[in-house]
């Protein structure tokens, strides 16, 4: 077998056979394929698809280039939840030990922002002490212990995955169907949950920026959970404008400690909920009332656990930027658009996202919405705050925020704007 052979199959939209796939994923884990080569067949697969068979085949090989976890030991059923990625997107954090609080254990390994979307393990990393990186025997410790743990994914996990996603961030190959749904698959099923749901976001601030492409992404991804044993179900989401009042990180953890303790945007709290009955119900604990585990605490105190188990402070405070600057509305009327992805580049430029994967991150960066579509706003009023610790990048920041990433429509006689739902679509 050849690399060469490979790529001009792809290339003239031929079908990948078993043999051709488990050959050129293995050969690229072990280096013996150039990372020239599996860009040209990436940017293949990225023009001309992949059929289902050869998405599972795919998905397949990159589990077995590395370990699989077994959490059968556990006295619980596991349950996860991935998103797809947006802004202000601060759901796992509520959602993990909420879910444990009800019943399930819940092994949620995360990464890291790159780009306009925030990264779980980069909010977590605000609280004073907390560690992302655990060994697998450590990882099992907090889940037996507490139920939920937030951690980084270990090098052994589809080590595949990890190579070629790096690829695809430096060769415009990220956007592709068959990739996206192989690569977040390859790490939930090898990672061994029992059930999982899919966050599938929709919208200027999402990789699938219309309701077709995510439906499609989100049956692909169903049908491998499922062909893999995997109870799955995805839910798609309104990503067209930031979820819940913040983008940042430690002003996303800020917000989430909020909903645990039972307030919160109530988009933030809507979707938290959502997520938790069917992870629930996928873990075959329907019964759970994961409304009452926020009103009564026991989600808080889970979360405490967890921050605690991990080397983190839960009542230290959190880290607050240096600056910060109001933009105000310029004019009086219903806001009816405040671009997600226009405030994610924002939060980025302010320091919260990094434009290379060994950038830092400011822990208390980012954006603070104070008005939502479908609230009224007044000329003046304050709309945003933006944070940094380095006031040379408000400029930059507001760069973003300019055309038409805010619309407001005048008042008198202007039709009211309905936000679009939060919740597009459910995938089973
Ligand atoms: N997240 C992943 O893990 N992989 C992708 O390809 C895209 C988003």
């Amino acid at each position: 077998m050849d690399a060469i052979s490979v790529i001009r199959t792809k290339r003239d939209r031929g079908r990948l056979d078993d043999a051709q796939i488990d050959w050129v994923v293995d050969a690229y884990t072990r280096g013996e394929v150039a990372d020239e080569q599996m860009s040209a067949l990436a940017m293949a697969i990225l023009l001309n698809g992949m059929d289902r068979a050869e998405i599972a085949r795919w998905t397949a090989a990159m589990i077995a280039s590395g370990e699989r976890m077994d959490f059968s030991a556990l006295p619980r059923p596991t349950a996860d939840k991935h998103s797809t990625g947006g802004v202000g997107d601060k759901i796992t954090l509520p959602l993990a030990p909420l879910v444990a609080a009800c019943g399930a254990a819940v092994p949620q390994l995360s990464g890291r922002g790159l780009g306009h979307t925030g990264g779980t393990l980069d909010k977590l990393e605000s609280v004073p002490g907390w560690r992302a990186s655990l060994s697998n025997e450590e990882m099992l410790d907090v889940l037996r212990e507490v139920g939920a743990v937030i951690c980084a994914a270990g090098e052994g996990l589809a080590p595949a995955d990890r190579r070629l996603y790096a690829l695809r961030d430096v060769t415009g190959t990220v956007e592709a169907i068959p990739l996206i749904a192989s690569s977040i698959m390859s790490k939930k099923i090898a990672e061994g949950t029992g059930a999982l749901v899919l966050d599938v976001k929709v919208g200027s601030g999402a990789f699938m920026k219309n309701l077709g492409d995510a439906r499609e992404l989100a049956r692909t991804m169903v049908g491998l959970g499922t062909d893999h044993g995997v109870r799955t179900v995805a839910l798609l989401t309104d990503m067209s404008t930031p979820l819940g009042l913040t983008a940042g990180n430690a002003l996303e953890v800020r917000e989430s400690v909020e909903v645990l303790a039972g307030g919160g945007p109530a988009d933030v709290v809507e979707l938290t909920l959502a997520l938790a009955r069917e992870m629930l119900d996928a873990a075959g604990l329907a019964d759970a009332d994961p409304a009452r585990a926020l009103a009564d605490g026991s989600a808080m105190d889970h979360w405490r656990r967890m921050i605690t188990a991990q080397g983190g402070d839960p009542d230290a405070p959190l880290p607050t930027a240096r600056e910060r600057h109001t933009v105000t509305a310029a004019s009086s009327g219903v806001l009816t658009g405040l671009d997600a992805y226009a405030v994610g580049v924002a939060a980025w430029r302010l320091g919260a996202g990094r434009a290379r994967k060994e950038d830092p991150v400011q822990a208390g960066a980012g954006v603070e919405l104070h008005a939502k579509p479908g609230d009224r706003v007044t000329a003046g009023a304050p709309l945003l705050t933006l944070h940094t610790d380095t006031p040379e990048r408000f400029d930059y920041a507001l760069r973003a925020l300019a055309d038409g990433a805010v619309e407001i429509a005048g008042t008198p006689g202007a039709a009211s704007h309905e936000p679009p739902p939060l919740i597009l679509d459910r995938i089973a």
